[in-house]
């Protein structure tokens, strides 16, 4: 295993005058699409916003299913650990913040129907769990992975007797097997405990008592996740109660990547919670613009916001109020997703927003129809060679003061060469990166759009748990990535 992708840093922040978390721990995400899996850009694109629309419909199921961990994994960023110390395990896990669980394969593992996926974790084998300790059905961890299940069910489940139940003494009974279903795949895990090690190298932070789902088949799913959505066993959670200088806040910053083949990628910084911002930051860098979390009483472990609505250009086209509050069943708000590709439009405003883009762009490129259909995205326009395609800028409005982010233009609108099926010219194409998610009143409910990890690149995306917000701020990621390291 590559130990650049292990490299931690820890760092101790002296100096707190007012307000400060003391700590913070830096970690690189990877992007983990392979391009070489693919023979062309355009497939490439197909595969991933078909994935975008499974994960975001999947999600809008939900409320028909009993399960905890809704989500199709959080493909595109991957994390590495070690499990346990005699000897170390290494682990690589997608990044996901749309779900609660850490969890992964162990040996033996059998994946069934998992040819063709996407695998990070393929070098690396399924670590051996005989050495780590099966969480009980009395921990609070066990209800949270069975749906804020009661104890005394899942003791009961876990053939505790009665009079133990009574008396609250079943802490040898373990908890019980669960089932998790993707939109393209299934699990059944346990929990266990061990220790987590964020780095391999002496300096490392050890994680005691990590609790994580192992599962030994899995349907469709190569690879394990670290959920980092709301909840007590996400990997945030279980770090803050570890290490609570770290504060309630994580944040990321997703280098800007594109489809071509081969580049050379930079890691994202992950930082897991934050000294005093002014000293981390270039001065005089964006400030954030936040806005507040909403509770989802269907989805608790969603990052929620409310979005008020788009501009494309100089017209601001409203959402539909389900976009701006989340229900008492869970319906409506836009979920900030780390595991979603594409965001995901509601069709009235997707549309709303694709006639303006149009009305502009279409006024003087011509419509590449034919890349839609083959990449699944749209509108898509073909340039001259070497001109660049003028387009409005894209911005979201979500609920607050001060609450609108500009998108940066590669961030909604992608450029590559597109060469149909035995064409001998590739002509230059752009298509907008936004997706139509379906009809509001056809759906069965469940968030309302799904903000993806392409239209958050560039930005410095932070989940401040303390202050109940999200917040985005422009950065230069690549380089935050490299001051942060020197510090
Ligand atoms: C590219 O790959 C896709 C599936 O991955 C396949 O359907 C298609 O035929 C391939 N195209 C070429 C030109 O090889
Ligand atoms: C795990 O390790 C134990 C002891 O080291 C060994 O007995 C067992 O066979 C291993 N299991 C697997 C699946 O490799
Ligand atoms: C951690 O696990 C060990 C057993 O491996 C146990 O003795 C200890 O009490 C646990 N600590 C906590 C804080 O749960
Ligand atoms: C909006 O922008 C377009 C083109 O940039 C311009 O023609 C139009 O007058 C503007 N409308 C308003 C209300 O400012
Ligand atoms: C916006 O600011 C006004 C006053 O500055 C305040 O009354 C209002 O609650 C704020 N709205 C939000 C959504 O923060
Ligand atoms: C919005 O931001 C501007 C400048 O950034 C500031 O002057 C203004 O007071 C802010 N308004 C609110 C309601 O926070």
């Amino acid at each position: 295993m590559d130990s650049s992708a292990l490299f931690l840093f820890f760092m101790l922040c002296f100096s707190c005058s007012s307000f400060c978390a003391s700590e913070m721990l830096l970690l690189p995400l990877k992007h983990s699409i392979s391009p070489t899996q693919f023979n062309s850009t355009h497939h490439l694109l197909k595969s991933t916003s078909s994935r975008s629309a499974a994960r975001f419909h999947h999600q809008r199921r939900l409320r028909h299913r009993h399960v905890s961990l809704p989500l199709s994994p959080g493909s595109d960023y991957t994390l590495s650990f070690n499990l346990g110390s005699h000897p170390p395990q290494p682990i690589t896990l997608y990044m996901d913040t749309g779900s609660d669980l850490v969890w992964f394969p162990c040996a033996p593992f059998e994946c069934i129907l998992c040819e063709g996926k996407p695998n990070p974790s393929l070098h690396t084998r399924p670590p051996n769990i005989s050495r780590s300790v099966v969480v009980s059905c009395k921990s609070p961890a066990c209800s949270a992975a069975h749906t804020s299940a009661s104890s005394s069910d899942l003791c009961a489940m876990a053939r505790c007797p009665l009079e133990n139940i009574e008396t609250s003494d079943c802490s040898s009974y373990s908890c019980p097997p669960f089932y998790y279903a993707y939109a393209d795949g299934s699990l059944v895990a346990r929990l266990y405990s061990d220790t987590l090690a964020v780095s391999p190298s002496s300096g490392a932070l050890f994680l005691k008592n990590f609790t994580f789902g192992c599962a030994h088949t899995t349907l469709g799913e190569p690879t394990g996740v670290a959920g980092f959505g709301r909840g007590l066993i996400s990997l945030p959670a279980q770090l803050a109660s570890f290490s609570p200088q770290l504060g309630n806040q994580f944040s990321y910053c997703l280098v800007s990547h594109s489809f071509d083949q081969q580049r050379v990628r930079h890691p994202s910084p992950l930082i897991i919670g934050r000294s005093d911002e002014k000293e981390n930051i270039d001065s005089g860098s964006n400030e954030f613009v936040y806005t507040s979390m909403i509770e989802n009483p269907k989805h608790p472990y969603f990052y929620c916001v409310g979005l008020m609505g788009i501009s494309v250009g100089n017209s601001t086209i409203p959402a539909s109020k389900m976009l701006s509050r989340v229900d008492e069943e869970g319906n409506g708000g836009m979920v900030v997703d780390s595991g979603t590709t594409f965001t995901m439009l509601p069709a009235s405003l997707y549309n709303s927003v694709v006639a303006e883009f149009n009305g502009r762009v279409g006024r003087v490129h011509e419509r590449a129809g034919e890349v839609e259909d083959k990449t699944g995205l749209g509108p898509c326009y073909f340039s001259e060679k070497k001109k660049t395609v003028e387009i409005p800028t894209v911005t979201l409005h979500f609920v607050g003061n001060n609450s609108s982010v500009v998108l940066p233009r590669k961030n909604y609108f992608y450029e590559f060469l597109y060469g149909g099926d035995g064409a001998k010219e590739k002509r230059n194409v752009g298509c907008l990166m936004l997706m139509n998610g379906g009809d509001e009143a056809e759906s069965d409910g469940g968030p309302g759009a799904t903000l993806g990890n392409y239209q958050q690149q560039g930005f410095e995306v932070v989940y401040d748990l303390e202050n109940q917000r999200v917040g985005f701020a422009r950065r230069q990621c690549a380089s935050l990535w490299d001051k942060l390291n020197s510090k």
